[in-house]
């Protein structure tokens, strides 16, 4: 059983079981778990008028609990777009870095992130000291592609002898960087985009790294030696380099229409 539902609290009005997609709520006097087939989405828990449902995993952690109007919503329609359409990526960065209580503020983006099978194992690694010898070890793996790549030959160029290069062909001026792990893609990218879009209201910015992505496609097991205490079903799905703006851009510029298909 999954969930702790208190019979004193609750007035059997039903909506617990309304919005539970495993058919594990019914209602007598008050309302009973059936079985086991919860898979602690919570909704049960988020609906109920009479805070009679919790979830016994998430026992101790009431301060997460927060009440809020749902017809009040905290941003509007053209607020978020406009948001929206400031973004650009961020390579040209300075000097100062991102602080840990900062990078646990973003992080919060991803804690309420979706994710496949309501898994929530998306896990982040936060490169700063160790950066440079994370990118000596991706260069090791992806450097099977550097004639195709010439941005992996320039990076090998760099590697050997970095005095040659102004900018680092992969980071540019990045020195920090965020990786976003999980068994599941989608879900990898949902709580990263999340929290990339608070790194902005905080001032951030950044730019995804692709080349850094291809460690992972060309030799999984090689990339996850860098990550002993990681599982390694998990993939790395997300390579955010972060940092303070040196630059700003000040206006939009148009983008490819893109295909809507209606059918
Ligand atoms: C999946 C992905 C991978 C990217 N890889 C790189 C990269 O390796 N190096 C880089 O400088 N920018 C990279 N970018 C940034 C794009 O080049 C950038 O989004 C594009 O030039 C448009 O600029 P904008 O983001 O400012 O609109 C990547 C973006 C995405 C979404």
């Amino acid at each position: 059983m999954k969930l702790m539902i208190d019979a004193e609290k609750c007035i059997a009005c039903g909506q617990c079981k309304s919005v539970c997609i495993r058919d594990n709520i019914e209602i007598d006097e008050v309302a009973y778990e059936t079985g086991s087939n919860c898979f602690e989405c919570g909704h049960c828990m988020a609906i109920c008028p009479s805070d009679a449902v919790t979830l016994k995993i998430f026992k101790g952690h009431e301060d997460r609990i927060e009440k809020y109007n749902p017809k009040e919503l905290p941003v509007n329609y053209h607020d978020l777009l406009q948001f929206l359409k400031q973004r650009r990526s961020i390579r040209w960065f300075k000097k100062k870095k991102i602080d840990k209580d900062t990078f646990d503020k973003l992080i919060e983006g991803a804690y309420y992130s979706p994710s496949a099978q309501n898994e929530q194992d998306v896990e982040f690694v936060i490169l700063d000291k160790k950066l440079n010898d994370f990118m000596k070890h991706v260069y090791d793996i992806i450097k099977v592609e550097e004639e195709e790549f010439f941005r992996i030959k320039e990076f090998g160029d760099y590697v050997r002898d970095n005095s040659t290069k102004k900018y680092h062909p992969l980071l540019w001026t990045g020195h920090q960087l965020i990786l976003t792990f999980s068994t599941d893609k989608t879900s990898a990218v949902i709580a990263n985009t999340r929290m990339e879009l608070l790194a902005y209201t905080l001032g951030l910015g950044g730019f995804y790294s692709l080349f850094i992505l291809k460690s992972d496609e060309i030799d999984h097991e090689k990339l996850m030696e860098f990550f002993p205490g990681i599982d390694k079903n998990k993939h790395m799905y997300s390579a955010f380099i972060i940092g303070y703006p040196k630059k700003r851009f000040k206006k939009t510029i148009p983008h490819k229409e893109i295909k809507v298909n209606y059918m």
